[in-house]
C-alpha cells in the first residue's frame, strides 16, 4: 500500500507571523493519520517554521532549489543550504517558475539531481497547458517532463521522489480537473513508469494539484492511482487544508 501525502505550497504569500500561526494551527489540528502531510514555505521562513515542526509530523518542504550545488549563482539557494533546515522536499519543476521565470525540463531534472544528492525528496510537477490539452498532446508533453529527469539520473531516483501532476489549467484558476481527468493522467504516469520499473511504479506517490479544495478533494484522493495533493491556495487557510489532509 502506498501511503498518502498532502503538501501545501504556500507559493509567495504571507508573513512570517501568518506562517508561523498558519503552522501552529495546522499542528493543533492534526488528527491521527497514517498519511504524510508537508508544507513547502517560502525560503526565509523555513528556519523558524523548521522550529515549529520539530518532533512533529508535520514535514517541511521548499518551493525550489538550485540547479547547481554552490558558486556564483546570486539569488540561488543550494540543496546543501536547505538540508540544513531540515527540509524534507523540494518542489521542482512547477509550472509558475517554468513559465514565468525560465525553468526548462533540463533545469528541472537539474534540480531534481541536486536535491535528492542532498537527501531532500524533490516533488517533480508535470502537467500540460490547456492549449496543449484541446490539441491533445497532453502525454506527449508528460512523456517529456518526465524523460528530462529519466535521462539525467536514470529511473532508479524515482524511488525517492514524488511527482504531482498539475494541469497548469487548473492551477489557482479554480477549474479543478474532474476525478476522471486527473485519473487517467495519474494513470498514465504510473504505467509510464512501469514500463521501465514495475517496483518503482507500484511505490511512487503521485499527488494532483490544481484548485484542490475540501469540497473535491475527497473524490479525487479516491481515485486508485491519486495519492494525496499539491495544494496551493486552499493550504493558505489551516481549517481547509487540514479538512483537504483529513479526506484522505
Ligand atoms: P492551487 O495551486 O491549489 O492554488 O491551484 C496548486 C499549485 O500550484 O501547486
Amino acid at each position: 500500500m502506498r501511503q498518502s501525502l498532502v503538501v501545501g505550497n504556500w507559493k509567495m504569500n504571507g508573513t512570517r507571523a501568518s506562517a508561523e500561526l498558519l503552522v501552529k494551527d495546522i499542528i493543533a489540528g492534526l488528527e491521527s493519520n497514517n498519511s504524510g502531510i508537508a508544507v513547502c514555505a517560502p525560503y526565509v521562513y523555513l528556519p523558524g517554521i523548521g522550529e515549529l515542526v520539530k518532533n512533529t509530523r508535520l514535514a517541511l518542504g521548499a518551493q525550489n532549489v538550485a540547479d547547481k550545488p554552490s558558486g556564483a549563482f546570486t539569488g540561488e539557494i543550494s540543496a546543501a543550504m536547505l538540508s540544513e533546515f531540515d527540509c524534507k522536499y523540494a518542489i521542482v519543476g512547477h509550472s509558475e517558475r517554468r513559465t514565468y521565470y525560465g525553468d526548462t525540463n533540463e533545469s528541472v531534472a537539474a534540480r531534481f539531481c541536486q536535491a535528492q544528492e542532498k537527501g531532500i525528496i524533490p516533488i517533480l510537477c508535470v502537467g500540460e497547458t490547456l492549449e496543449q490539452r484541446e490539441e491533445d498532446q497532453t502525454f506527449s508533453m508528460i512523456n517529456e517532463q518526465l524523460d528530462a529527469v529519466i535521462n539525467l539520473t536514470g529511473i532508479a531516483s524515482f524511488d525517492n521522489a514524488v511527482i504531482a501532476y498539475e494541469p497548469v489549467w487548473a492551477i489557482g484558476t479554480g477549474k479543478t480537473a474532474t476525478d476522471e481527468q486527473a485519473q487517467e493522467v495519474h494513470q498514465y504516469i504510473r504505467k509510464y513508469i512501469a514500463a521501465q520499473d514495475q517496483a518503482i511504479a507500484d511505490k511512487i506517490q503521485i499527488i494532483y494539484g490544481g484548485s484542490a479544495k475540501p469540497e473535491n478533494a475527497k473524490g479525487l484522493f479516491a481515485m486508485l492511482d491519486i495519492d494525496g495533493g499539491l495544494i496551493g491556495g486552499a493550504s493558505l487557510d489551516a481549517e481547509s487544508f487540514l479538512k483537504i489532509y483529513h479526506s484522505i
